[in-house]
């Protein structure tokens, strides 16, 4: 038999306590939730330690944002933050772990929480602040806050909605919070993706993803330079000048920057600060052979030739079975596999994010 908790788990009903509860019911749902994680927890075969423990950077005083994009749907940015989420954790850091897929959010199935009792949707809704939101996770260190999964449209998330949240997000009390944005590229996502300290693309390592990564970072970078100008007085200016770009004769975002550097002077020096700050990293997912490896190091090549943008190269991750295995089970992937191969490739991949490093 089993009950479920404030967080979703499901926990086995000892018959022991089960008479106790009948008499305290709040009090065995709160006992058992704490209880019943820990206990999962613990039956997993404890996490080797790497060369990772010996350079985490220090704590701060405000907790270190990092987003997880990068266009295409289906490349793995869920299971990727997931992942990361709980290896910070395992490595005695705070972590927040955000669902921001709005529309499909589905972070939850790789906690193995099944039916989040509070989500962002309380949030949208004004009944909960943002601070109140964070669930347990059977991870120590470990907390979540469900994507927007009660409410029955989109339409909830409207502009000033989404602002309060992105004010909220660095005030909540972590060392770290990861954000899954969801796929596309449309204003919300954009606008959360350039929210972070460390922006992470997830690509696999096929035409159409690495396609949509090239779109993702154009439109961010788009997004970045508009959202730059507003302060200037020249809010629409950009939206114009390019909606008008065949008057103008602009073909890409590149035409465009040059023909504001030249009718603009003092722009200039804004569209060298916005571009020096716009740092992507990135990893491949899902990859089968050595060649696909051998592609992060080409886009990246790429990138530098053609957009004289510098994207970072954080590794990869193999394509394995065990991965849906751990969904399936209800386990998050870096408790169950801890000391795996694609363990270790997430670590590597975490290492040289941390460490502002890139793939060999
Ligand atoms: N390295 C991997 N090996 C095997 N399967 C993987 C791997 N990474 C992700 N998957 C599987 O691919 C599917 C999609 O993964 P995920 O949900 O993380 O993608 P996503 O980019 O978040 O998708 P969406 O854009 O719809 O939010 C999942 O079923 C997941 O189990
Ligand atoms: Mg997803």
């Amino acid at each position: 038999m089993f009950i479920k908790s404030d967080a979703g788990f499901k926990a086995p009903l000892i018959t022991t306590i089960d008479l106790a509860c009948s008499l305290n019911y709040d009090y065995f749902v709160r006992f058992n939730r704490i209880s019943s994680a820990e206990r999962r927890f613990k039956r997993f075969e404890p996490r080797k330690k790497t060369m990772i423990e010996g350079h985490l950077p220090e704590k701060k005083n405000s907790p270190i944002i990092w987003t997880i994009g990068g266009g295409k749907g289906g490349s793995g940015k869920t299971f990727v933050c997931s992942a990361f989420a709980t290896l910070l954790a395992r490595l005695d850091y705070t972590v927040i772990l955000i669902d921001l897929d709005i529309g499909a959010p589905n972070l939850h199935n790789f906690l193995g929480i099944q039916d989040p009792k509070k989500s962002l949707t309380l949030f949208f809704e004004r009944k909960k602040e943002l601070e109140e939101l964070p669930m347990p996770t059977v991870v120590p260190n470990l907390r979540f806050i469900a994507g927007d999964v009660h409410s029955l449209s989109t339409e909830g998330t409207r502009l000033y909605h989404r602002r309060k949240l992105y004010n909220h997000i660095p005030r909540l009390k972590s060392d770290y919070i990861l954000i899954d944005i969801g796929a596309g590229s449309d204003t919300h996502v954009l606008d959360t993706f350039l929210l972070a300290d460390k922006k992470i693309a997830v690509i696999n390592p096929e035409t159409i993803s690495m396609e949509n990564f090239y779109q993702f970072i154009k439109n961010a970078l788009f997004r970045k330079l508009t959202l730059a100008f507003r302060p200037y007085g020249f809010r629409d200016l950009i939206d114009q000048v390019w909606k008008f770009r065949e008057h103008y004769k602009l073909k890409n975002i590149w035409d465009l920057m040059n023909w504001l550097k030249t009718n603009f002077p003092f722009s200039q020096s804004i569209i060298e600060s916005e571009i020096a700050s716009f740092r992507i990293d990135f990893l491949l997912n899902q990859i089968r052979t050595r060649q696909d490896i051998e592609l992060g190091h080409i886009i990246k090549s790429a990138f530098i030739k053609f957009l004289d943008l510098d994207v970072r190269y954080a590794g990869h991750i193999e394509y394995k079975t065990e991965v849906a295995n751990s969904i399936a089970r209800g386990y998050p992937f870096m408790v169950h596999y801890a000391n795996s191969p694609s363990a270790q490739e997430i670590e590597t991949c975490l290492y040289n994010l941390i460490r502002e490093k890139e793939a060999l």
